[in-house]
């Protein structure tokens, strides 16, 4: 707070320094039906390039500048996103996906996101974003009994995952899965023990009778069998029960050939891993970049985007009788309405 306190200041001169400078383009408000068609095209830049873990969908539009260029205009916008139900590997679409409730622990992405719109076509040219859970504490006021997400390498929730595997493998399939990836795990202790996870399988190479025989390394399928499923497990123990009981139940996808491959080698290279970002031990987190001089194109547009937001301070000063500089843009009506919560 202290430290706001002290860059307030300093932002807001450099703020009025800077609006002579700032391009004058046309205001976009945040809830237009523009900024929504330009946050759908950057939605899905955003779910192809990442990976792991689970799909997000649009929240909120957060902010919008829209800067004319010699052929076109560019677009910054700001985006507030959720996490929804499906993996990322999910051929499901993102708006028949459910967005992951607040009792389940929720995690927010905010993302910067840069686009041009040429001939009323709207393509990323950058992104940056960042991912945090929703607080414990914000699940435990709607839901004092829901604990929050367990570490995705914590040793109950790996062991619950191992055996729900199993489980899955012992069915009446003849196909072989193996574990493609980790997606939550949650631990509710108390008179018995319970640990529910989500996870991704993904088909092998090998059938069932050829992993039992120990004979073959058995790899992803990525032929065109390639094909995963997201799976939900959960393995209770009773107190002093002797067994856990296992249940698990898979959704199998469709063959989606090349999309193993995408995902082992993206076309589009990924940033590496930001050093400054923290990252969590208990989701996937949501940070890349791509294409072009990353940090001085995010920086322009966190100044621009800072700017608008400074702005609006200014106007805010205005109607407390403060003087107000005398180039302040019209501003946009942002942020946008939340769709979800
Ligand atoms: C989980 O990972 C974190 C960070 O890598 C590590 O500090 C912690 O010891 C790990 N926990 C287990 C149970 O392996
Ligand atoms: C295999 O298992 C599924 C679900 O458990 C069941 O619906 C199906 O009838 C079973 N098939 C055979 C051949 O047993
Ligand atoms: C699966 O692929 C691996 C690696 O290519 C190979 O060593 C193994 O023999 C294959 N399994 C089967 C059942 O063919």
């Amino acid at each position: 707070m202290k430290l706001l306190i002290v860059l307030a200041p300093l932002l807001l001169c450099w703020s009025v320094a800077s609006f002579p400078h700032r391009p004058t383009g046309r205001v976009v408000n945040c809830d237009d039906a523009e900024a929504h068609e330009a946050a759908e095209v950057a939605l899905q830049y955003i779910n192809v390039h990442h990976p792991t873990g689970y799909k997000f969908t649009l929240n909120r539009v957060e902010n919008v500048a829209v800067v004319p260029t010699a052929s076109g205009e560019i677009f910054y916008l700001e985006l507030d996103l959720l996490e929804t139900k499906c993996p990322s590997i999910s051929p499901v679409p993102v708006n028949l996906c459910d967005v992951r409730p607040i009792i389940e622990q929720a995690v927010e992405g905010d993302c910067d996101i840069k686009l041009q719109k040429l001939n009323g076509n709207f393509t990323p040219i950058s992104s940056r974003c960042k991912s945090e859970l929703d607080s414990a504490e914000n699940i435990r006021r709607v839901c004092p009994q829901c604990s929050p997400l367990a570490p995705l390498n914590d040793t109950q929730v790996v062991h619950a995952v191992d055996v729900s595997l199993d489980k899955f493998n012992g069915g009446n399939s003849t196909a072989f899965y193996l574990l493609h990836e980790i997606g939550r795990g949650r631990i509710q202790s108390g008179i018995s023990n319970s640990v529910h996870v989500e996870f991704v399988v993904a088909a092998s190479n090998c059938t069932k009778n050829d992993a039992s025989s120990g004979l073959f390394a058995c790899v992803e399928e990525n032929g065109d069998g390639a094909h995963f499923g997201a799976c939900s497990g959960s393995v209770v123990k009773n107190q002093g029960a002797v067994d856990e009981d296992v249940a698990v139940q898979c959704t199998v996808y469709e063959p989606q050939p090349g999309k193993v491959t995408q995902v082992g080698a993206p076309q589009v290279p990924l940033a590496p891993p930001q050093t400054n970002v923290i990252r969590s031990h208990f989701h996937h987190n949501l940070h890349h970049s791509s294409l072009g001089p990353h940090s001085s194109e995010s920086n322009s547009a966190e100044h621009l985007l800072l700017a608008a937001h400074n702005a609006k301070h200014a106007v805010k000063r205005s109607l407390t009788g403060e003087p107000v500089p005398p180039n302040v843009p019209i501003l946009p009506l942002c942020p946008g309405r939340k769709i979800h919560f």
